[in-house]
């Protein structure tokens, strides 16, 4: 199978692309990817050697570009985004170009020549939960997206689902909850954290740091896409989270120092973000009872592995991090 891979130089689709290389070595992967901020081809360095794998630096917005890859594809794993919150806030025109107009570009060529199409989406559509309560998100949770950056993906998950009802395009959505592990950029909370308290820095939490989400680690993820990509029925959406359990970013926060050595006197109580949610938690129970899939890595454990990761590391974040800490200037 000949699998265009979207936003493959990114945190989570260098993992997938690695993950699936080697479950599924018979198959052949494209790797669509601008090379924004975002992606990074040092974290596929390993993978450029393998003969069934080919980068094309290119946008989902050429739809010419895309057309011509499309042809040569029997499926479409979509992960290409602007992905932070954060930056949403500050420009969010590039979230609406991006995650809705490239969407849409991959949808059209995706129709024309008739391929399954898998869309790679966030628990954050749904809004907030409230803190304190025990109530998760589900496949049947109603939209309810508060930065440009959930209304975006937003936007895009209806267009997947239109595309299946008007035109009867093969689809399947998963909608993943906060992921974390190697290779992950260090403008996103834990390893920005970690980058900062190896150089000497403090940790930033935003507001009073009671804010939950649901952590799942990359490679869990990676399992969960394969299951869906391989038994997921067409036209349905899964959820997917982790083994977090209500931790808040305070809580995290103290974790990571404790796993590192350090004292609570490192943590820094920074402003607020604009329109902050509160709490995510992902009930994955869909996934688990049609396709066997559940998250197997712990949070404690796996956080642990991704500080060392970090640690082992600095060269792959070093060039990035200058420009991560850019945008909280
Ligand atoms: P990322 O920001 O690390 O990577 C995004 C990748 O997309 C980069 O390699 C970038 O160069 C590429 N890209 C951006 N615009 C492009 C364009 N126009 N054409 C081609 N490539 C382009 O993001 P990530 O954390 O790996 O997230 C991947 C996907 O998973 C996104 O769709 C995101 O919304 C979703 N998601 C992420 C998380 C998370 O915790 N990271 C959680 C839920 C859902
Ligand atoms: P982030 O990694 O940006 O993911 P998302 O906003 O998609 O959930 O942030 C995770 C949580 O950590 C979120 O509640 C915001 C908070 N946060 C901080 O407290 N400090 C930081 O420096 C960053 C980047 C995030």
């Amino acid at each position: 199978m000949n699998i265009l891979v979207t936003g493959g130089a990114g945190f989570i689709g260098s993992n997938f692309i690695r993950y699936w290389l080697t479950e599924h070595p018979q198959d052949v992967i494209t790797n669509l990817d601008a090379l924004t901020y975002a992606g990074n081809l040092a974290s596929l360095k390993d993978v450029e050697v393998n003969p069934n794998y080919e980068f094309i630096q290119g946008s989902i917005l050429d739809a010419e570009l895309v057309g011509q890859l499309v042809e040569t594809a029997d499926r479409i794993v979509h992960f290409a985004a602007e992905s932070h919150v954060d930056r949403s806030i500050l420009g969010p025109e590039a979230f609406v170009e991006t995650n809705i107009r490239g969407t849409f570009t991959l949808l059209e060529a995706a129709r024309k020549k008739k391929i399954p199409f898998h869309h790679i989406s966030t628990d954050e559509v749904f809004g907030s939960l409230e803190l304190g309560s025990s109530a998760k998100f589900t496949e049947h949770t109603p939209y309810q997206p508060n930065s440009p950056y959930s209304a975006s993906k937003a936007g895009s998950d209806h267009l997947v689902r239109a595309y299946h009802e008007t035109y009867g395009l093969p689809v399947t959505i998963t909608n993943c909850s906060n992921n974390f592990g190697p290779y992950q950029h260090p403008e996103k909370f834990i390893p920005r954290m970690i980058t900062d308290l190896i150089d000497g820095g403090t940790v930033k939490i935003y507001g009073d740091g009671l804010y939950v989400r649901d952590w799942l680690y990359v490679q869990d993820h990676c399992r969960a896409i394969d299951a869906v990509l391989t038994n997921g029925k067409n036209g349905e959406t899964y959820l997917v989270g982790g083994m977090s359990q209500d931790i808040s970013n305070k809580d995290i926060a103290l974790k990571v120092l404790e796993i590192m050595g350090m004292s609570e006197d490192k943590i820094t109580y920074v402003a607020d973000r604009p329109g902050h949610d509160r709490r995510y938690a992902v009930d994955w129970t869909k996934i688990h009872d049609e396709l066997g899939w559940q998250p197997e890595h712990s949070f404690e454990e796996w956080l642990k592995e991704t500080v060392e990761w970090y640690k082992n590391n600095q060269s792959w974040w070093r060039p990035l991090k200058e420009k991560a800490e850019s945008i909280y200037k």
